[in-house]
């Protein structure tokens, strides 16, 4: 994209999605269920814990707190660009944490490595989950546990709905398939049998409910498509497309928006099982 189209457009993507991501969307959202994942995943002192699929490292970098310094963290992503951003912002964290670029189901560690292994809203978006559940039951040791989190259905995030179906009318449907894909089908026995086949017996799912804020439609829009493989489309619109796809986001919010921007419900799963 040129400067010129930049400028134009109003509408800034000075920088890449990863670094979106821990700038919006970490705040915004994941910190905050990162948190429960750890209390559920009962990390503690000279714990060994695996982040899989760790994006930007949120969840590895709050683990260091609970493992001491006798415990040790990695976190392993697909992505290059993730990991790039995990290892900038947690260059002061102790214990250093070792990043690993890898695919989840195929985890390039020996079997019963780690006390705890983690994976935050990423189970969704692997090609064999099974698989990789597989994987994170092999690389456990005997008395280890997995905690992990994976959004309910659409139809339970309303400001991801109105989000996904403004992107599908004014960028398109694989927009709106893309701006879908976190929120899974899976119910939590869904979820429970897949836990099961790859390999865990004792499997317990709870509903948690949080919410997502932001200081407007129009950052809301701005940061999760910032985040987004959909920053491009979206600041090639006209000005006055994207005008209105924020004009039918904040029409749509209308029941979510107060004094302070928007807020929304958002529920997870999150699933916890033993070795
Ligand atoms: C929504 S992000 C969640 C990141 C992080 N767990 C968090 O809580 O912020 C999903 C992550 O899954 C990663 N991912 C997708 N497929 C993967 C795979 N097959 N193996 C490892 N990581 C994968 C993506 O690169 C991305 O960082």
């Amino acid at each position: 994209m040129s400067d010129q189209t930049r400028q134009s457009a109003g509408w800034q993507i000075e920088q890449s999605a990863s670094e979106a991501y821990e700038q919006y969307l970490v705040p915004a959202i994941f910190a905050s269920w990162t948190d429960r994942l750890i209390e559920t995943g009962e990390i503690g002192e000279g714990d060994r814990v695996l982040d899989v699929a760790c994006g930007t490292g949120i969840v590895a970098r709050r683990a260091t707190s609970r493992v001491g310094t006798t415990g040790s963290v990695v976190g392993l992503d697909i992505n290059d660009g993730m990991l790039t951003v995990a290892e900038e912002v947690a260059t002061e964290v102790r214990p250093q944490i070792e990043w690993r670029q890898g695919d989840a189901t195929a985890l390039p560690f020996s079997d019963e490595e780690f006390d705890v292994v983690c994976c935050q809203q990423a189970l969704q978006f692997f090609d064999d989950p099974v698989a990789a559940i597989g994987e994170m039951h092999r690389v456990l040791a005997p008395d280890g546990r997995v905690a992990l989190s994976v959004w309910r259905p659409l139809d339970y995030q309303p400001a991801y709905v109105v989000l996904a179906d403004a992107v599908e009318r004014y960028i398109g449907d694989e927009a709106g398939e893309m701006m879908r894909s976190p929120f899974p089908a899976w119910d939590g026995e869904d979820l429970r049998t897949l836990v099961q086949d790859g390999g865990f017996d004792e499997v317990s799912v709870t509903i948690e409910i949080g919410s997502v804020r932001y200081p407007s439609p129009s950052e809301f829009v701005r940061r999760e498509v910032a985040s987004s493989p959909l920053a491009e489309s979206i600041a090639a619109l006209d000005r006055s497309v994207r005008d209105e796809l924020i004009h039918r986001v904040t029409d749509a919010l209308h029941a979510y928006s107060d004094d302070e921007g928007v807020a929304s419900p958002m529920e997870s799963y999150v699933v916890t099982a033993g070795r």
